[in-house]
C-alpha cells in the first residue's frame, strides 16, 4: 500500500505539468482524484489493512490526497490567470481613442420648409388638417367649380388611378390640396349643420401632376392650402393674413404686391408677389426681368364652393390660398432646378 501511494505521488506531477487547458485539467482531476482513481481506491482499501499498518498508510494517503488537491488548485489558478491574460491581450480596448462620429438624420429640405410654413400658420391660428392624396374627380375638380371638360383643367393634367368605368367621377392623384377645402368644410359643417362653425385650417400635402419633368416642373410637389371661413370675413382679412405670413416667412420689411388672377374656386382671385431679392426689384433672370416673384395664389372662396362645403354663401364668406414649399425654398436659396428635390442626390440634400 505504501508503495502504491508513493508511486501515485511520484507520477501525478508529471501528468499535471503537461496540461494547458481546462478540459484536460478536468480529465486529470477525474483520473487522479475521482471516485475510480487509484488514490480513492487506496482509501477504500485502508480498512482491510491490519491495525498495525493502517495508521501509517492512512496518514500517507491523506498527505498524498492533500498534495494532489493543492497541486490541482494551483494549476487551476494558473490556467485561469493565463486565460485572463490572453483575453486581455486579445480584446485590448483603448478607451482614449476618439469615438466614431454619429451621423444624424435630418429632414428633407422640402419637409423642413413645409413644417416651417405650417408653424407660422399655426402661430396665426391655422390648425393642420390633412386630407387624402387619392381623390375623386368630383372633389378635386367638380366641387371646386371645374366642370368636366372645362379648359381650366388644362392647367392641372392628372394621373388617373382607376382605369375602370366611373363615368364622370374617376379616381385620381390630387393635383392640388384644394379638394381638402371641401373635405374640411363638410366635416366642420357636419358638427352643426344649422350653424356651421368658423374654420381656419392649413392643409399640407403632396400633389401630383402629369407633367413633362423639367427644371421648372415636377410630377410631384408639396402644397399648403389655407382656408378661413366665417361670418364677416373680407378681402382685407385675406390681405392682412397673407402679408403677415410673408413678413414672418421672408422678413419684416419684405416688399410685396397683390395681382389680380383667376381660379375657378375663388372670386375675386389674387396672386401675391414679393420683391425679387436677387436684384432688389430692378429685373434679373431669376424674376424674368419683372422685379417680382410669385409666392402664392389666393382669393375669396367662391359662393358655389362654400355651398358645396355645406356653408350658406348668404351668411358665410371665406378666403383661401395655396402655396408651394419647394417653390418658396427655391426662391430663398436660388435653387434653379426643381428636380433636385426628389432626385435624392445626397450632395444636394446635405446642404440644408
Ligand atoms: N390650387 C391652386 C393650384 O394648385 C392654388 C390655389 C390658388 C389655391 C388660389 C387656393 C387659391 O386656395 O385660393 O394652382
Amino acid at each position: 500500500m505504501l508503495d502504491l501511494l508513493k508511486n501515485i505521488e511520484n507520477t501525478f506531477r508529471e501528468s499535471l505539468d503537461s496540461i494547458t487547458d481546462e478540459a484536460a485539467l478536468e480529465a486529470w482531476r477525474l483520473a487522479n482524484l475521482g471516485r475510480n482513481s487509484p488514490l480513492m481506491k487506496a482509501f477504500s482499501e485502508l480498512g482491510r489493512l491490519s491495525t498495525v499498518e493502517r495508521p501509517a498508510a492512512g496518514q500517507m494517503a491523506n498527505q498524498v490526497k492533500q498534495a494532489l488537491e493543492a497541486a490541482f488548485a494551483e494549476k487551476a489558478g494558473q490556467l485561469k490567470a493565463s486565460a485572463m491574460a490572453k483575453s486581455l491581450q486579445q480584446e485590448k480596448l483603448d478607451v482614449t481613442l476618439p469615438g466614431r462620429p454619429f451621423r444624424r438624420g435630418r429632414l428633407h429640405p422640402a419637409t423642413a420648409n413645409l413644417r416651417r410654413m405650417l408653424a407660422i400658420l399655426a402661430e396665426m391660428g391655422f390648425q393642420v388638417y390633412t386630407a387624402r392624396d387619392i381623390e375623386t374627380d368630383e372633389m378635386n375638380f367638380q366641387l371646386l367649380n371645374f366642370p368636366p371638360y372645362h379648359p381650366a383643367r388644362e392647367m392641372q393634367d392628372s394621373f388617373y388611378v382607376e382605369a375602370g368605368e366611373r363615368g364622370d367621377n374617376p379616381v385620381l392623384l390630387r393635383t392640388h390640396t384644394s379638394p381638402g377645402q371641401i373635405r374640411a368644410m363638410r366635416e366642420y359643417a357636419a358638427l352643426d349643420p344649422e350653424n356651421p362653425p368658423s374654420i381656419r385650417v392649413a392643409l399640407p400635402g403632396m400633389c401630383y401632376r402629369f407633367e413633362q419633368i423639367t427644371a421648372r416642373s415636377e410630377v410631384q410637389f408639396y402644397q399648403i392650402e389655407g382656408l378661413a371661413v366665417g361670418e364677416n370675413i373680407t378681402f382685407s382679412d385675406l390681405k392682412g393674413t397673407l402679408v403677415e405670413f410673408a413678413r414672418r416667412m421672408f422678413g419684416q420689411d419684405v416688399r410685396y404686391r397683390f395681382r389680380a388672377d383667376h381660379f375657378p374656386f375663388t372670386e375675386p382671385s389674387a396672386e401675391l408677389d414679393i420683391e425679387c431679392y436677387v436684384c432688389g426689384g430692378k429685373g434679373c433672370p431669376v424674376c424674368k426681368q419683372s422685379g417680382w416673384l410669385e409666392i402664392l395664389g389666393s382669393g375669396m372662396v367662391h359662393p358655389t364652393v362654400l355651398a358645396n362645403g355645406g356653408y350658406d354663401p348668404q351668411r358665410y364668406t371665406g378666403f383661401a390660398f395655396g402655396m408651394g414649399p419647394e417653390r418658396q425654398l427655391m426662391l430663398r436659396y436660388k435653387i434653379n432646378d426643381i428636380r433636385n428635390f426628389w432626385a435624392n442626390d445626397i450632395r444636394f440634400l446635405e446642404q440644408f
